[in-house]
């Protein structure tokens, strides 16, 4: 008995994708054991014994409600949007949401994207304007519209068509950072080659010192009116400008997973840059029969390596969360060549749980560009920070704002 064109075309695609996915999942498929659709599925992970959540420091303060919301049976995606939300909401988290950096022109623009692990659905929105939750505009892409993505001024009319407010995200302190950034750091911005590019040269060594530039920030946030306890944070974020974001991959006792991330972006960025964090499969990316990862840092180096992929696929291949982090980040180090003078200029965590509640939080260098050890929160029945796991050792600098730093001999 002759194919027919149809049975014939369809063997021909199973045989492709066979092919395609590996020597592994073709054995498999060999014996018997697996259907076609199956083979990319390592084998079944089981369920934690108590929920489990990981996410950026700053989460901690909302850690608790959200794990308690897991414990009551509520919804994964919304206990990640919780922790989300807190920070989006919070104008003394100057890297998310209200109060949010601006860019080059005075503007906050927000990026934000989610995944649903029990309906496998995703949502996003990048680059939008007045309007604070866009972890929660992510979402309504994902409910109510056959879209992923969307972007710009769209989103901003989507979010409003579906009842979030419109209002003003840039306070006065961040106006007043901005300012101060535009007045005496603005000619290092973002626009020329940046350090993945070999037109790109170490910058020379600043005349003064690092110690000295601070100071005389400091002294000028004050010209600005900038409140006493922030003049420290100014000069920071002019010497180092952050590209903070939030991120939260979390899992109920059902080994149901959800995960989100949201972000102001890089500060001081030309309009319409989108980060990292609206990429599905690079700022976050779930699978809850494997995992959910996502990331803080420099997003354009994240979104080469499509790094909270990678990360669930290093997983599912049956690296444990460490490895399959530190594989990642060797990605980035091999897409520098390995050259440690433009690595330096760039910042890198990645939050990592696999369904059975292991975690890992994993950095490219082991301190953030103020010398501070890189942390992440985390809580699996206790709340606690955790110091991450480094590939390299020492401090990120920020690009381009600022040369490598002469260090104050002291
Ligand atoms: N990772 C956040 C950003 O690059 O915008």
């Amino acid at each position: 008995m002759g194919f027919s064109r149809r049975q014939f075309l369809s063997n021909a695609a199973v045989t492709t994708a066979s092919l395609a996915i590996g020597g592994d999942a073709i054995a498999q498929s060999q014996n018997g054991n697996q259907t076609p659709g199956q083979a990319s599925q390592a084998r079944e992970l089981p369920k934690p014994k108590q929920p489990v959540i990981i996410t950026k420091v700053t989460g901690k303060q909302s850690i608790d409600q959200g794990w308690q919301m897991l414990k009551d049976g509520q919804d994964t995606l919304d206990a990640a949007l919780h922790i989300c939300k807190a920070q989006e909401d919070d104008p003394n988290d100057q890297t998310v949401g209200l109060g949010g950096l601006p860019n080059e022109e005075g503007v906050v623009e927000l990026d934000s994207c989610c995944m649903h692990g029990p309906t496998r659905k995703a949502g996003s929105v990048g680059g939008v304007r007045n309007i604070k939750n866009v972890c929660l505009v992510a979402r309504d892409v994902m409910r109510h519209t056959g879209h992923v993505m969307l972007c710009g001024e769209g989103a901003e009319r989507f979010a409003v068509a579906m009842g979030h407010p419109r209002e003003n995200l840039l306070t006065e302190p961040s106006r007043k950072m901005w300012l101060l950034w535009k007045e005496t750091n603005s000619t290092q911005d973002w626009w020329g080659a940046g350090p993945d590019d070999t037109r790109w040269k170490t910058p020379e060594a600043p005349q003064i010192t690092l110690e000295r530039k601070r100071k005389k920030l400091i002294e000028l946030a004050a010209d600005f009116g900038i409140e006493p306890e922030l003049r420290e944070r100014a000069a920071e974020y002019i010497l180092f400008p952050p590209t903070g974001t939030i991120h939260v991959s979390l899992v109920n006792e059902k080994g149901e997973m959800s995960g989100a991330t949201t972000t102001s972006g890089l500060a001081w960025k030309l309009p319409g840059r989108l980060g990292d964090s609206p990429v599905v499969g690079a700022g976050c990316y779930c699978d809850q029969d494997v995992g959910s990862a996502g990331a803080t840092g420099s997003g354009e180096e994240n979104i080469k390596i499509a790094g909270a992929h990678t990360i669930v696929e290093n997983m599912r291949r049956g690296m444990s969360p460490r490895e399959a982090g530190m594989e990642a980040l060797q990605r980035i180090v091999r897409n520098y060549n390995h050259d440690m003078n433009r690595l330096r200029y760039v910042e890198m965590v990645y939050y990592i749980l696999r369904r059975d509640g292991q975690y890992a939080g994993v950095s490219l260098w082991s301190n953030n560009p103020s010398g501070k050890p890189l942390r992440f929160a985390v809580h699996d029945g206790s709340s606690r920070l955790e110091q991450t796991v480094a590939l390299l050792q020492g401090n990120s600098i920020s690009w381009p704002a600022e040369p490598k730093p002469v260090e104050e001999k002291r």
